[in-house]
């Protein structure tokens, strides 16, 4: 793949979170960084004047709500940001004619409870509000946008610059060296992934012109428990490990038990599948300050 970039100036929003981070640092600079202080999603002004003020010609939207539990309580919440604006953000790169990547997530299914991973052509079926609002936001983009990139991918770890933001990997290891002992689910399966290497995949496929849905995650599969065993081993985290199962670690949402993504239509556009799982965690740990 060619990693030479067009000369077209990209805008990030939600350049602060774990992708978005990501996604600055490939670009090294020569992105229009947008984070959350300037820019509200939410609000239709204030996406359209920073488009305008910008000038971008093509979008990444990796700004999110990502609170699965709490999107029970305030669906409404997540579906303005995650669905609503999105929506306006599809219609303002429509009127432009411009591009839009937007990220999704393997929480848009779950309700056909099977063992096989969820190809794109699959039906969609989300287990709670979160899922649901993706859903939606999807749908917007992809019906609103013609140059769309809707991009579903799964269990996200990176290097977020906002203070409390954790992901799986930071707060398990937290856990697991101020506990001892930690409670994790053996029953969800699913392929955590590299944000580094999410981000590298999305820069080229956003150089395909190849629009349309895809499923980019790392390779391979695991549970949160056997992933677990694998980021303590790595980091040499003296803690013991109870499998427990989703209905005993009693979140306030549910999960896909299997949140697996075939990836073989995106390997197909961007000639290889991302680096199996393990491979990115311990690249990940070993770049962990
Ligand atoms: N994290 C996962 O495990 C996971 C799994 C599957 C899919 N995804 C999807 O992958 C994408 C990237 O996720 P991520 O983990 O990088 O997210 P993240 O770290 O939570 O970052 C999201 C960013 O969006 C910003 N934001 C939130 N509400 C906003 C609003 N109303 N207007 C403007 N900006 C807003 C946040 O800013 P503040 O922090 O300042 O509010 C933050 O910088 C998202 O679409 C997410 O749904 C994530």
């Amino acid at each position: 793949m060619d990693r030479m970039f067009k000369s077209y100036e990209v805008a990030i929003i939600g350049a602060s979170g774990q992708l978005g981070s990501e996604f600055r640092r490939l670009f090294d600079g020569r992105a229009i960084e947008i984070r959350h202080d300037q820019i509200e999603i939410t609000d239709p002004t204030s996406i359209h004047a920073v488009l305008s003020a910008t000038g971008p010609s093509i979008v990444i939207n990796a700004a999110a709500y990502n609170w699965v539990d709490k999107a029970e309580y305030e669906p409404d919440v997540a579906f303005a940001v995650n669905a609503l604006g999105p929506r306006t953000l599809a219609l303002a790169c429509a009127g432009r004619e411009i591009p839009l990547l937007h990220i999704s997530s393997d929480y848009v299914f779950g309700l056909d409870a099977r063992d096989a991973p969820y190809s794109e052509t699959d039906t969609p079926g989300p287990l709670g509000a979160y899922g649901l609002s993706k859903l939606a936001g999807e749908y917007f983009v992809r019906s609103l946008c013609p140059q769309h990139y809707v991009v579903r991918t799964c269990g996200l770890y990176g290097h977020a610059e906002a203070v409390g933001k954790g992901n799986f990997v930071k707060t398990i290891l937290r856990l697991g060296r101020e506990r001892g002992h930690v409670r994790v689910v053996d029953d969800q399966y699913c392929t955590p992934t590299s944000a580094a290497d999410l981000a590298e995949a999305l820069v080229d496929l956003i150089q395909t012109e190849a629009f349309g849905l895809y499923h980019l995650t790392n390779r391979g599969q695991t549970t949160w428990y056997d992933f677990t065993r694998e980021i303590f081993e790595i980091a040499n985290v003296n803690a013991t490990i109870e499998a427990i199962s989703t209905a005993e670690f009693g979140a306030k949402a549910r999960r896909p038990a299997n949140s697996l993504l075939n990836c073989d239509k995106a390997a197909g556009v961007l000639h290889g599948h991302m680096p199996p799982w393990h491979d990115a965690v311990a690249r990940y740990l070993r770049n962990l300050p």
